[in-house]
């Protein structure tokens, strides 16, 4: 199908944006793309090593870019990094082109996840957990501004993917 507006999920690391946008990517047949991917993939570098190597400006200068042409040119569904849309330029392009969906979770939830995987997640590695959830609590503040808001907890993925397919009409 072809979507009029791109459909752009964001909020914190490890809430299922990448999964969630693959899915439904593959359910509605349309294109998926996700910024960290592409950045890995353009700087032949991990994101982890672009922050120890280059410094954080650099990786946030490259997920500008690419989120300003994903959100410029394309019909498709955009799994954004968890800080890409603290940017302001990034956060009103998207609201004013495209369809924006936080997926949200409850903090100890998100806590969890991220813990299971620290090592992949540079902006989390020497936080603590009630360093982690200043940091949700913080940027949940801006990801309130998102058009729509899916509470997630206690949701399998195929619900949630029925969630955005009902609220957006597809
Ligand atoms: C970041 C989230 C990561 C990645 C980078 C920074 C953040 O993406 O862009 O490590 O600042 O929250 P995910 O949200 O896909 O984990």
């Amino acid at each position: 199908m072809k979507l009029n507006k791109n459909l752009i999920l964001i909020g914190m690391m490890a809430s299922g944006k990448s999964t969630i946008g693959r899915l439904l990517g593959k359910r509605l047949n349309i294109k998926f793309f996700d910024t960290d991917f592409i950045i890995e993939k353009k700087s032949k570098m991990k994101i982890t090593e672009i922050f120890e190597k280059k410094g954080e400006n650099k990786f946030r200068n490259l997920e500008k870019k690419i989120a300003l042409n994903l959100i410029n040119n394309k019909q498709s569904i955009i799994s954004l990094g968890g800080g890409a849309y603290l940017n302001k330029k990034i956060r009103d392009a998207a609201n004013k082109k495209c369809n924006t969906i936080w997926l949200n979770w409850n903090s100890k939830t998100i806590i969890d996840r991220i813990n299971k995987k620290k090592i992949k997640r540079p902006v989390a590695l020497n936080l603590n957990d009630n360093e982690l959830k200043n940091l949700i609590i913080n940027r949940s503040k801006l990801y309130s501004k998102a058009q729509y808001k899916i509470n997630c907890e206690n949701m399998t993925k195929t619900e949630i993917i029925e969630k955005i397919i009902k609220i957006l009409n597809l």
